[in-house]
């Protein structure tokens, strides 16, 4: 087959699968191969049961896996042979030495680096897709350009903004694509070869391009930004509590001004997923490492107010519950970070369930398909509390039901149904403010919202 462009994603996961998925599907006359050194995430790719939740994505993996979407282990094959090459790794908060807690571990795109660079036989566009630091792209750049083979690699930033749970129509729709690349003739030659690849689909006037440094810290500052309503939105939640204020009623006011605008305004129980903490905290290691303590400071408290929200929460589960949850069964209704996918990275239920424990009641988790993950994160605690997938049965003789994710499912329940099978008083934290507060009242719940008065008869 002679094909247009052969494209490598090196790295199979939440977001080099759905992506090159989505660019396979969009663009048949190009050869794309996402492969990874997680022979069972590349095996998962290649069978019926892909390793990722995500709505839609199965039917654009089946309309384009094996025609022009290949899924592989085989990495030196996959570079030797692409033109571009899409790097996908992980990049977590390092949990060691210099910058711990803070700084990106950057040790899997430094081997990824490498091995390009032992393989490549010819020049190649190396194209950034993982959240980086600003300035990585140098550092690749001189990995790359010690070759003695005299091959030229040019390195792009083309950071993903898809979320999880919406990563399909995010993929298929985006509000923009961004594409970095440097000013040089091969920097723009490689840019047009990158746009070449989205304008099959996107708009052109939404491919925006930039230097790389500026497309580089364009990424941190949305995920910071977004974080950043959220634990504002948050913090006013508290003061609600306290003022007989209403959050949802207050976030629908101030979002109808069109310079603040209705989204990223939903009160919780706090913030989870893979990004925010993680790209906050390495946007806070940066201003210090150009010693801006001020605007570090200014970051660090939206991950710090997001800790305060998670752990107030839990408190109030105790406070309501007359300061005695010990052994107490308690239902956790959803585990996953946020509806429609089954990722539980940086879940704030992790965080609620550990503090239910530390309180020694007994959690009993349901999730439509965050169960195998939830009981990962609580490996060391199994015996501790419990799993099923149907929310009937964790509310049997339960004292409460805590709503950690705002899973449509959880909105449909017959809650009549789960009342008579309850401990009496039943009480119901609605994490995520998704249920009719005044029906489940006239139930005869006891019911205790985010950010707005709950409702009660004790
Ligand atoms: P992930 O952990 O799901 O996937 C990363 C994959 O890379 C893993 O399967 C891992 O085995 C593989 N890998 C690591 N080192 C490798 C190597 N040397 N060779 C081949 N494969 C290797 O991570 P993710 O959620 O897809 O995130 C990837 C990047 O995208 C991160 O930088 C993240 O910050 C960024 N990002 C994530 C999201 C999201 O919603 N998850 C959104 C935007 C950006
Ligand atoms: C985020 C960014 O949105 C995306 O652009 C980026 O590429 C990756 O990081 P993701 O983490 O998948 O995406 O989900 P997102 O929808 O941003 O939600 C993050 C967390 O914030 C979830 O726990 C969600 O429940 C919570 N959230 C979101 C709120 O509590 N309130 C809101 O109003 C919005």
């Amino acid at each position: 087959m002679n094909w247009e462009k052969k494209i490598l994603c090196i790295g199979a996961g939440y977001v080099g699968g759905p992506t090159m998925s989505v660019i396979a599907d969009r663009c048949p006359q190009y050869k794309v191969t996402v492969v990874d050194i997680n022979a069972d995430r590349i095996a998962a790719w290649n069978s019926a049961q892909l390793p990722i939740y995500e709505p839609g994505l199965e039917q654009v993996v089946e309309r384009a896996r094996g025609r022009n979407l290949f899924f592989s282990t085989d990495i030196d094959a996959g570079i030797a042979e692409a033109n571009i090459i899409f790097v996908s790794v992980n990049t977590p908060t390092k949990t060691f030495g210099h910058g711990a807690g803070y700084a990106s571990d950057l040790q899997y795109l430094e081997k990824t680096a490498r091995h390009i660079l032992a393989v490549s036989e010819e020049p190649k566009i190396v194209v950034e897709k993982s959240t980086l630091p600003v300035r990585t792209a140098e550092a690749m750049q001189r990995i790359l350009d010690s070759n003695d083979k005299g091959i030229h690699f040019e390195i792009l930033s083309n950071p993903e903004f898809l979320a999880e749970g919406t990563a399909i129509n995010d993929l298929e729709n985006p509000d923009r694509v961004l594409i970095g690349a440097s000013e040089t003739p091969e920097g723009q030659a490689a840019l047009q070869e990158v746009i070449d690849i989205y304008a099959n689909w996107v708009p052109r006037d939404r491919i925006l391009t930039t230097n790389v440094w500026s497309s580089e810290l364009s990424k941190l500052t949305a995920n910071a930004f977004l974080a950043q309503r959220v634990s504002s939105i948050n913090a006013v939640s508290a003061i609600c509590e306290a003022t007989g204020a209403n959050v949802d009623e207050v976030a629908f006011a101030i979002g109808q001004d069109s310079r603040i605008g209705p989204k990223f305004l939903k009160a919780s129980v706090g913030f989870g997923g893979s990004c925010f903490k993680k790209d906050i905290l390495n946007l806070v290691y940066l201003c210090r490492h150009f010693n801006l303590p001020e605007a570090a400071e200014y970051w660090e408290w939206v991950v710090r107010m997001n800790e305060w929200q998670k752990h107030r929460f839990t408190k109030r589960i105790l406070t309501t519950m007359f300061n005695s949850i010990a052994g107490k069964r308690i239902a956790v209704f959803g585990f996953a970070f946020k509806a429609d996918t089954g990722d539980t990275r940086e879940t704030p239920a992790l965080t609620v369930v550990r503090d239910l424990l530390d309180e020694h009641a007994l959690p009993v988790i349901t999730d439509p398909q965050a169960i195998p993950e939830a009981k990962n994160d609580l490996a060391d605690v199994l015996d501790l509390v419990e799993f099923t997938e149907d929310p009937y049965e964790s509310v049997k003789g339960a004292h409460a039901i805590v709503i950690c994710t705002e899973w449509q499912h959880f909105k449909e329940l017959d809650y009549q149904k789960i009342y008579d099978s309850m401990e009496k008083p039943a009480f119901i934290f609605d994490g995520r403010n998704i249920l009719d507060h005044q029906k489940l009242y006239e139930i005869g719940f006891e019911v205790t919202p985010v950010g707005k008065a709950g409702y009660s008869r004790l």
